[in-house]
């Protein structure tokens, strides 16, 4: 079995991303920074201005269906068209915390529709989830998408539409950053 994949997102004055944008949804923002280094490693990077720290790890939720249509669906990250990008880093409440796995799923999919909700943006939108939680750090997922600037109004859309749903209830923080390879 591989190693996990561990991802460093190093904002700073260094990296492939230009960031435009970091908009506070929820909670505390993020201080500005003009560029955003991906770095698939547990880095230290050290002169950054901020850090967030995730792995990619299995999935929790997914039952088998979406996991075939999400693997027919979707495309990987990396696309020579895909020059816009979103770090979103998100935490949910102790009350999502504290509630049992089906019952998360519940929320989630059954009510929220996530799964469902999402499949609608693919191709277009090239998706990796990182999860920090256990890592003890500030948000519980680093959640980071690609796609063409064509697309961006369709990405607002998506994000505006998981915004509305019941498991959005549960976040308690999030951050919108916006970036563009340049
Ligand atoms: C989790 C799909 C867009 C935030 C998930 C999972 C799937 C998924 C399948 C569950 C993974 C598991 O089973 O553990 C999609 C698809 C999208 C999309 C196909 C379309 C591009 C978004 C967007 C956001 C987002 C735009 C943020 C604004 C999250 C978060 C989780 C998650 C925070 C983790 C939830 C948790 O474990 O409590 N997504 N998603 N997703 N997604 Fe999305």
């Amino acid at each position: 079995m591989p190693p996990p994949l561990h991802v460093t997102f190093a904002a700073g004055s260094a990296g492939a991303w230009r960031i435009d944008r970091i908009d506070a949804v929820r909670g505390e923002p993020l201080p500005v920074a003009e560029r955003l280094a991906v770095i698939e490693a547990a880095s230290a990077a050290e002169m950054s201005t901020w850090t967030l720290r995730g792995v990619v790890s299995n999935t929790r939720y997914t039952n088998r269906d979406e996991v075939s249509d999400l693997t027919t669906r979707q495309e990987g990250l990396g696309r020579p068209a895909s020059t816009r990008a979103a770090l979103i880093p998100i935490s949910k409440s102790e009350a999502w915390w504290a509630l049992a796995q089906d019952e998360r799923r519940a929320i989630m999919e059954e009510r929220s529709h996530h799964i469902a909700i999402g499949l609608d943006y693919l191709p277009a939108i090239a998706r990796r989830l990182h999860h920090s939680r256990d890592l003890g750090e500030r948000f519980d997922f680093l959640t980071w998408f690609e796609f063409a600037p064509e697309h961006e109004g369709d990405f607002n859309k998506l994000v505006a539409r998981l915004r509305q749903t019941e498991e959005w209830r549960y976040v308690t923080r999030e951050v919108d950053i916006r970036l563009t390879m340049a």
